[in-house]
């Protein structure tokens, strides 16, 4: 795929392909569009068998750490006598990140699908889903599905003959950021207060009541069943050689048309805009996000980095869960990363003190500079304070709040000095839609 590759080719609908339809969430409508086809042909395999084809089909999670699907569930040790768990993680809470909660609100069988078959891969006979707690219609709509699966012999004992099991239990958080941490959910689904632990061990080793457990991504389970039906040679064949297949790429802020953009990935955030209608009428892309605020921003100079893990990476961010948050020349630097890291703060655990109390001092020292009360050395303090906390905080909450703070001062800086020097913001708020 090259940048000069007409608009129309570069999409590539698969989990949203039938988003349009009539009832899309139904079971109807689902097998409609090849629903289930996915898990009959799975279970004509061996799980070993299944769990070497996904790590062949080079799917990598779609969480934001981009870790390899096969791989994953292939760490999870056989006849150990152990349960095994399947857990998704459906907590979706990244600022900018809008796709999980779509998808299952539009799609949810495509999730159920992919979860029979990664237990039957993993052997695992009780899953869950840990839902964003605030998402009641999608936490109703997941309920629902779950029972039409159960009815129509895709869940409970026996599924399609094939002698194996699965229960499916949908839990609903509390709305706390830091439960989107894979071990602090698994605290959470467990009982206690959602606080992340030390790994290793990796859940797949000691996950959730201590016994091997893969935590997925929802968007990374749906993708199972389309990669059993069209096969991994099609799936290889879309994106790039080390970020294979499609995804779904969440455009919001200042841009003409917001919303999911489904396309392989490899894309450009140029060739996304060039789909989508572009930044709004009459203004320019001043800096945009990969993936979410916790990624390195970047600028109109990365309107071409392709969008995978590693040309992104190779530039200097993470691609992370695909949310390209889009600002224009209206935005204020500071105030943006303000409104991040009160988030940061506010979402803190609390457990180690470099983000407890990092992401507290970052607030009071931006809060003073968007008001024009910043002094000097408040740039440098700033700087010093993400070092403090990236790569030594317990979990990588701290490092997604570092992260704006420092690649905003490296591609913005003057205009951080422009509020020391003038004493006052110097953009007019009421100009800033979004923000405002
Ligand atoms: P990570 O890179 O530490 O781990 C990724 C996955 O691979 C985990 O499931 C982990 O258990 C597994 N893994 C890694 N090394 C392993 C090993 N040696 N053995 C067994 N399993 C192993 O990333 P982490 O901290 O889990 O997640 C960070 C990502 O989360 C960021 O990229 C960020 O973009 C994303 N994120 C997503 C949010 C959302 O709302 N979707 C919210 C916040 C962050």
């Amino acid at each position: 795929m090259t940048a000069t590759e007409p608009a129309e080719k570069l999409l590539s609908p698969v989990l949203s392909a039938s988003w349009d339809d009539h009832r899309p969430w139904s079971l109807e409508t689902y097998r409609r569009h090849d629903g289930y086809q996915g898990l009959r042909n799975a279970l004509e395999m061996e799980p070993d068998a299944l769990i070497a084809l996904v790590k062949e089909s080079g799917l990598r999670g779609r969480g934001g750490a981009g870790f390899p699907t096969g791989m994953k569930w292939q760490f999870i040790p056989q006849n150990d006598g152990k349960p095994h768990y399947l857990v998704v993680n459906a907590d979706e809470s990244e600022p900018g990140t809008c796709k999980d909660i779509p998808l299952l609100f539009a799609n949810p069988h495509a999730l159920i699908e992919g979860m029979v078959i990664a237990s039957y891969a993993i052997r695992c006979d009780h899953a869950f889903i840990y839902l964003r707690g605030e998402t009641v219609p999608v936490l109703r709509r997941l309920h629902a599905a779950v029972a039409e699966a159960y009815a129509a012999g895709f869940l409970g004992k026996d599924i399609l003959g094939s002698g194996i099991d699965l229960d499916i239990t949908v839990h609903a958080g509390a709305g706390a950021y830091i439960c989107g941490e894979e071990t602090a959910l698994l605290d959470s689904l467990e009982g206690r207060r959602g606080q992340p632990r030390l790994r290793p061990p990796f859940p797949a080793i000691a996950g959730l009541y201590a016994c091997p457990t893969v935590v997925n991504n929802v968007e990374s389970i749906a993708s199972v069943p389309p990669i059993l039906v069209r096969g991994k040679e099609w799936f290889t064949s879309l994106g790039t050689e080390k970020s294979p297949g499609f995804t779904l790429y969440s455009l919001s802020g200042h841009v003409t048309n917001p919303g999911q953009y489904e396309a392989p990935l490899g894309v450009t955030l140029r060739q996304l805009l060039d789909i989508s209608g572009g930044v709004r009428a009459g203004h320019q892309l001043k800096f945009w996000t990969p993936g979410g605020s916790s990624t390195p921003m970047f600028t109109d100079e990365h309107l071409d980095v392709p969008l995978d893990y590693e040309g992104v990476g190779a530039a200097g961010s993470m691609l992370g869960t695909k949310a390209l948050q889009v600002f224009d020349e209206t935005t204020c630097v500071v105030r943006a990363v303000t409104r991040w890291t009160e988030f940061y703060a506010h979402e803190s655990c609390g457990k180690c003190t470099p983000c407890r109390e990092g992401t507290y001092w970052l607030v009071q020292l931006l809060q003073r500079i968007e008001a024009g009360e910043g002094v000097e050395g408040d740039l440098e303090k700033l700087l010093d304070i993400a070092d403090n906390i990236n790569g030594k905080s317990f979990c990588a909450l701290g490092d997604g709040a570092a992260s704006p703070i420092v690649s905003s001062l490296q591609h913005f800086r003057a205009e951080y000095e422009q509020h020391l020097a003038e004493r006052r913001c110097p953009f007019d708020p009421a100009a800033a839609t979004v923000w405002a």
